[in-house]
Formats: structure tokens, C-alpha cells, sequence
């Protein structure tokens, strides 16, 4: 018989969440620990990365523990990996969760601003993947999953650094998938469309994203929380094992048209 839901499951499994502390990361972290999952949950906030795994550990009864990490920051990075090995003893799922968006015409934008979403977008995502793929190669398995962006996949004005840093992150994710192809590990990315989350939240009420949310999404609505979830439970268990160098649209649509 072939294994079917059971390849859902992620008891035993380990995964870091960058940026777990609210929004997508948090929702992806309940989702993997619902499915089985222990979960390490980062972000520049302690408080914030400490309450989200606490909650994520109540909800679900899997070890939960966080740090306080910048993703541009390699030394950062390397702790986040050796003290989740030192707990944990390994590494099975990692979520390049973690970024910003700066929006705005480019005239009204600095080159500091374009270079700070690039740094965290783009930077965080090959940085977080170089310390721990050395562990998942010891392994023989992981699973990476990279946020990437419906603004990876097609443009929309006014998110000049967004859509480039989210380009970005659709080619690191192929070329990456391809790389890692022999080893055991997969590496795609799941680009949503519009969820309301934290980072929505400043233009959420305009008439224009209105206006946009009716026009180029198909369903017409945003995404809600739980929406994400099963994107991330596939990408991070032996249920994608065919999968890498895939973008994973879960955007009600919009790309679709
Ligand atoms: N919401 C959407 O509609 C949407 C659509 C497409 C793609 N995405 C992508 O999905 C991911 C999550 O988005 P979201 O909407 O959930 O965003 P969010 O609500 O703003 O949350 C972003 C998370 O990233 C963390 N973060 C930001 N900069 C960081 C850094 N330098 N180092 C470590 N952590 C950092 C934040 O915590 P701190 O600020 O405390 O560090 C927070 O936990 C992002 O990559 C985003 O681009 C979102």
C-alpha cells in the first residue's frame, strides 16, 4: 500500500522558522507543529519570537524555543544553527520566512532603502541556507522552503526593491534546488499573493489596494492565515519528495490570469 497521508507527518522532525514571530512564519510554524514538528522560531524581537513559540508549544505540546536573530548577520545565523544542533541534534526543515517591504516610485526611494530590502530578502535567505545545508548534507535529507512572492513572478508598480529581491529568491531557489538535486534535501519556494498580515497592514484601508485586491485577484479576497499552511506542510515533508526548484503560487489566483 502506498503511504499517502502519512507522508504528511513531521513527528520528530526539527524546523527553523526565520521571522516566526507573527504574519506567514508564524502560521507556517503552527502548521508544521499541528503536522508534528518541533519548532525554532526567529526574529530581531525576542519578546515577540519568545511569545510566538511558547504559544506554537501550548497549542501543539512539540518543544518550541526561539532566538533573537538578524537574518543579514552571518554570526547570527551560524548561532541560530549550532545552538538548534546543540538542542535538538538536528536540522530536518528550514523556512527563509523572514523580510520586508519597502514600497514607493523609485524617485522617492534611496539606494540605502532598495539595498536594506535586498539585504534581508535576498541576503538572509542565502545566508540562513549556507549554515544549515552543511548539517542536512550529513543527514542525507531536508527540506528548505523559501518565501518567495507572487512580485517575484510578475511585476506590479511602485515595489521596485520587493519585486527584485523576490526575483531574486525565485532564481536562488531554482538554481539552489538544482544544486542540492542528488543530496537528499529539496529546496522550493511558496509565493503568495496577499495575505493581511503585519506587513499589509499599512495599506490594507487604501482605495487602491481595493481596488487591486478586486482587480487582479480571482477570488477577490486576501488570503487568511491558515490559507498558507498546507503549502508548507507539503514543501517541508516526505509528501514533496519529487519537488525542488518549484514555485508554489498560493495567491487566490492572481497568476493565474
Ligand atoms: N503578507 C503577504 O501578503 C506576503 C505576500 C507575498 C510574500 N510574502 C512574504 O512572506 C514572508 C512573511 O511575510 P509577512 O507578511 O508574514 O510579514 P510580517 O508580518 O511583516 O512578518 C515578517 C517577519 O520577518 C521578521 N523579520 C524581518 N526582518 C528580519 C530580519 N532582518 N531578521 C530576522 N527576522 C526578520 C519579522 O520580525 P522582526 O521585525 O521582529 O525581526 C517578522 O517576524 C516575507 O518574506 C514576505 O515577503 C508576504
Amino acid at each position: 500500500m502506498l503511504p499517502g497521508i502519512k507522508q504528511f507527518d513531521l513527528s520528530n522532525r526539527v524546523a527553523i522558522i526565520t521571522g516566526g514571530s507573527k504574519g506567514l512564519g508564524q502560521a507556517m510554524a503552527a502548521g508544521l507543529a499541528s503536522a508534528g514538528a518541533s519548532v525554532v522560531i526567529t526574529s530581531r524581537n525576542a519578546d515577540e519570537a519568545k511569545a510566538s513559540a511558547g504559544q506554537i508549544a501550548a497549542d501543539f505540546g512539540h518543544p518550541g524555543i526561539a532566538f533573537e536573530a538578524d537574518v543579514t548577520s552571518q554570526d547570527d545565523c551560524e548561532r541560530v544553527v549550532s545552538e538548534t544542533m546543540n538542542r535538538f541534534g538536528r536540522i530536518d526543515i528550514l523556512i527563509n520566512n523572514a523580510g520586508i517591504n519597502i514600497r514607493g516610485p523609485i524617485e522617492e526611494l534611496t539606494l540605502e532603502q532598495f539595498q536594506e530590502v535586498q539585504k534581508i530578502n535576498v541576503d538572509g535567505v542565502w545566508l540562513m541556507s549556507r549554515c544549515v545545508i552543511p548539517h542536512m548534507k550529513n543527514a542525507g535529507y531536508g527540506r528548505i522552503l523559501n518565501l518567495a512572492s507572487t512580485l517575484g513572478l510578475v511585476g506590479l508598480s511602485d515595489r521596485t526593491p520587493y519585486a527584485t529581491s523576490k526575483g531574486a529568491v525565485v532564481q536562488m531557489t531554482r538554481a539552489l534546488g538544482l544544486e542540492l538535486a542528488k543530496t537528499g534535501i529539496t529546496c522550493n519556494a511558496i509565493c503568495p499573493g496577499p495575505f493581511l498580515t503585519p506587513m499589509n497592514i499599512p495599506i490594507a484601508d487604501n482605495e487602491q489596494t481595493k481596488k487591486f485586491i478586486v482587480g487582479a485577484v480571482a477570488m477577490e479576497r486576501w488570503g487568511e492565515l491558515k490559507e498558507i499552511q498546507g503549502a508548507a506542510i507539503l514543501l517541508a515533508s516526505e509528501a514533496g519528495s519529487y519537488m525542488t526548484g518549484s514555485m508554489v503560487t498560493v495567491d487566490g489566483g492572481w497568476t493565474a490570469r
